[in-house]
């Protein structure tokens, strides 16, 4: 039995009472979780890191402080490949590549990018000597259905390859994202981005690399769209529009 003091106007304004309180519940959730968020995000951006230099199982659970110990971030100039002033931890480049005034619309838009941020960070990673013993590089680049993001590690000759970690992409489980197989990663290791003649020569290989390929690397089965991705996406920023004025800076240890 409804009671006369139940009146469409105070049904609405319990609703709307009700709908206040869980629309601030939700804001102050949001507000208040934002820095768990940037924590979180910034732990999986330094695992992938001592993933891609080859220290994430000699980290073990101790992510942050093998992080701080090994890993120094730079800041650089993309166009000149100069290593600039810079806040490495406040960069955003997926902000700065938004930014028409922050960033370049490549003349060979390889990778698919669109537009590439004028700067990047880079991670000089050493040893328990304190030597440079891996530089890991941030990489994007177009697969099927999205931009993948990731790193390469690579030797201090900026040639013979020590990973390829994926980080953040959209592809199909199963197939294109079969780039985050363990199998697959460690075909990687050893592999040479450049030829005797100094040209980009790393090739993902459909039906299979040959056996003692340096430069070949095995297709991704079913995937050849997403294995196309990844090699437009290191072609392009192996070169000259990418990270190729900072290799050839500093390659064969002037980063030491
Ligand atoms: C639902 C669905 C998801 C797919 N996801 C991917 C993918 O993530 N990466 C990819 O390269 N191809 C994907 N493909 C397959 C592509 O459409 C294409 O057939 C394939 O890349 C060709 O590779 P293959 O020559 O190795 O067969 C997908 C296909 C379907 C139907």
């Amino acid at each position: 039995m409804s009671s006369n003091k139940e009146t469409f106007g105070r049904t609405l304004g319990f609703v709307l009472v009700i709908c206040l309180v869980c629309a601030a519940l939700v804001s102050i959730a949001a507000v208040g979780l934002k820095p768990l968020q940037q924590a979180n995000k910034l732990l999986d951006k330094q695992t992938k890191i001592l993933e891609a230099s080859g220290l994430l199982a000699d980290a073990g659970k101790d992510i942050v402080g093998t992080y701080n110990k090994r890993v120094e971030a730079k800041m650089i100039d993309l166009k000149t490949g100069t290593i600039i002033e810079g806040d490495v931890n406040a960069f955003d480049e997926r902000a700065d590549s938004r930014d028409a005034a922050k960033s370049t619309k490549p003349s060979s838009d390889i990778a698919g990018l669109n537009r590439r941020a004028d700067r990047a960070v880079v991670y000089l990673v050493k040893n328990e000597q304190g030597q440079l013993d891996t530089i890991v590089l941030p990489i994007v680049g177009s697969g099927l259905w999205d931009l993948m993001y990731g790193f390469v590690g690579l030797s201090p000759d900026f040639n013979t390859v020590q990973s390829v970690v994926y980080s953040d992409l959209k592809e199909t489980p199963g197939l294109g994202a079969e780039v985050l197989n363990p199998n697959w990663k460690a075909l990687w290791p050893g592999k040479k981005m450049f030829n005797e003649q100094g040209d980009i020569a790393i090739k993902i290989v459909k039906g299979g690399a040959k056996k003692g390929d340096i430069h070949g690397v095995d297709a991704l089965s079913g995937a050849t769209l997403t294995s196309n991705g990844v090699q437009r996406t290191l072609h392009f920023w192996l070169g000259n529009e990418g990270y190729g004025p900072f290799i050839a800076k500093f390659r064969n240890g002037g980063l030491n």
